[in-house]
């Protein structure tokens, strides 16, 4: 058996502790499932995919941001206790589901949607695989939104404004998108004080992501990016 504590309420609310078996290959998804639908139906959590691809089940866990589906009790259980919390920097709707608006918002903000020159009419734009933009959009293109690295972001915690590593990294990949047409737009948009100049390249961001992405290297591209378009004269 393990002791479980579980965060209740939102932002107000107190730790309620649960005993939960244990089984092999266990994750920690799996023991806040075996709560909410054997001890205490009304506790709220979010999961969807259960396979590390939605970014939905992202938790504090002792601590420590992460993707709960793709975490194995053995790996952050201490002394048979765990405690789980709702990610930082987020509002707390109830028990363990943030508000993610904000975080997603953000995306809009950093310009994270993609925007061709092409019409239906004109062939695929080809990207040579080996391309440096190619090669650098690879390293970030994976993010599957779970928040872990903006929740441990000691930046975002401090000014609540600042876009965060996830957008950041989205504007860094789109910005290096060879078929993209919006890049000076973009750079225009992350430029601020709000932007990546705000980045104190703590890397908890790069430590954290489940996915390997490091949103601290995309942010520093992105400050390299700025300044060459700022001396050009084009920023
Ligand atoms: S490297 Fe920058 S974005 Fe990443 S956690 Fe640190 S301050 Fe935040
Ligand atoms: S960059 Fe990594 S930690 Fe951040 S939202 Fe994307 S997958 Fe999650
Ligand atoms: S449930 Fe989809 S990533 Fe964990």
């Amino acid at each position: 058996m393990m002791q479980v504590k579980v965060w209740r309420g939102s932002a107000e609310g107190a730790f309620q502790q649960f005993e939960v078996p244990r089984h092999a290959s266990q994750t920690v998804l799996d023991v806040v499932t075996h709560i909410q639908r054997m001890l205490d139906p009304t506790l709220a959590y979010r999961f969807a995919c259960r396979v590390g691809m939605c970014g939905s089940c992202a938790m504090t866990v002792n601590g420590v941001a992460r993707w709960t589906c793709r975490t194995h009790v053995d790996k952050v259980a201490q002394n048979d206790q765990m405690e789980i919390a709702p990610l930082r920097n987020l509002p707390v709707i109830r028990d363990l589901v943030t508000d993610m608006r904000e975080f997603f918002n953000k995306w809009a903000k950093a310009k994270g949607q993609f925007s061709g020159s092409l019409t239906k009419n004109e062939d695929f734009q080809k990207v040579k695989p080996d391309s440096p933009g190619r090669v650098a959009v690879d390293a970030g293109i994976e993010c599957i939104g779970c928040a872990v690295c903006y929740s441990s972001c000691d930046v975002v915690a401090a000014r609540p404004d600042y876009l965060g590593p996830a957008a950041l990294n989205r504007a860094w990949t789109l910005v290096q998108d060879e078929r993209d047409a919006m890049s000076m737009e973009r750079l225009r948009a992350v430029a601020g004080d709000a932007g990546c100049h705000s980045c104190h390249t703590h890397m908890s961001c790069t430590e954290r992501c489940p996915k390997g992405i490091s949103p601290t290297a995309g942010i520093a591209g992105l400050k390299r990016e700025i300044a060459r378009a700022v001396w050009r004269g084009t920023l």
